[in-house]
């Protein structure tokens, strides 16, 4: 049996496990490699928008190693709170929190807002190439939160927001099926034919 052709090796520019994994599948006609296996790697401190901070962490990545590297933003934006915590939502709650503290301070401050308490995850994602070109995209993923933490899978704010169309929440859904409706998804599918432009350069 033909082992089939060779996938090209990309870089997923993240020390987040959980998006990593997510990445990942989600380019599965790529070998997609870990940050693990570059711990020298550092990137500034985010400050921008999504975009922004999307692109830096792919462009920082893709010069230090020398390859294609991918890499995005994201963050969980509640109509209630304004759009907050958006880009900070991996801040959420102050320093020193695991995500299951970030969810908490997050159900605190929302126990008096009545339902349905409307939300959306956004996801800006990034591609680079080592000569300095860049390109990003985006996916939404639009839902409402639940007050009790429910499932075990994904990560972060999956036990609590439910897909619009779903009386499940993201941490009770398959893989495949967050994949498809997930904000991060929807971004790096919209993100292919940019990162194989770069891939094939
Ligand atoms: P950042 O993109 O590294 O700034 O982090 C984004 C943060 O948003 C994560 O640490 C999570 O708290 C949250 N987040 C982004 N995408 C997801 C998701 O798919 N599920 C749950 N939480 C998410």
């Amino acid at each position: 049996m033909s082992a089939g052709p060779t996938r090209p090796r990309i870089v997923v520019a993240t020390r987040n496990t959980g998006k990593a994994r997510e990445i990942a599948r989600i380019l599965d006609c790529y070998d997609v490699i870990s940050l693990a296996e570059f711990p020298a790697v550092e990137f500034p401190e985010e400050g921008g928008d999504y975009f922004e901070n999307a692109r830096i962490k792919a462009s920082v990545a893709a010069r230090a190693i020398g390859c294609v590297c991918v890499a995005d933003d994201s963050g969980l934006e509640v109509d209630a709170l304004d759009g907050a915590p958006g880009a900070y939502s991996a801040r959420y709650g102050g320093a020193g929190l695991d995500d299951r503290g970030r969810l908490e301070a997050l159900l605190e401050a929302l126990a008096d807002f009545p339902e349905p308490r409307r939300a959306r995850f956004f996801c800006a994602s990034a591609v680079a190439s080592p000569d300095g070109r860049s390109e990003v995209a985006q996916g939404v993923c639009v839902g409402r939160l639940l007050l009790q933490a429910r499932g075990d899978d994904g990560f972060g704010y999956d036990p609590i927001f439910s897909p619009q169309g779903e009386s499940r929440v993201m941490a009770e859904l398959g893989r495949d099926e967050k994949d498809a409706l997930s904000h991060r998804g929807r971004a790096f599918r919209a993100l292919e034919a940019s990162i194989a432009n770069l891939v094939r350069a």
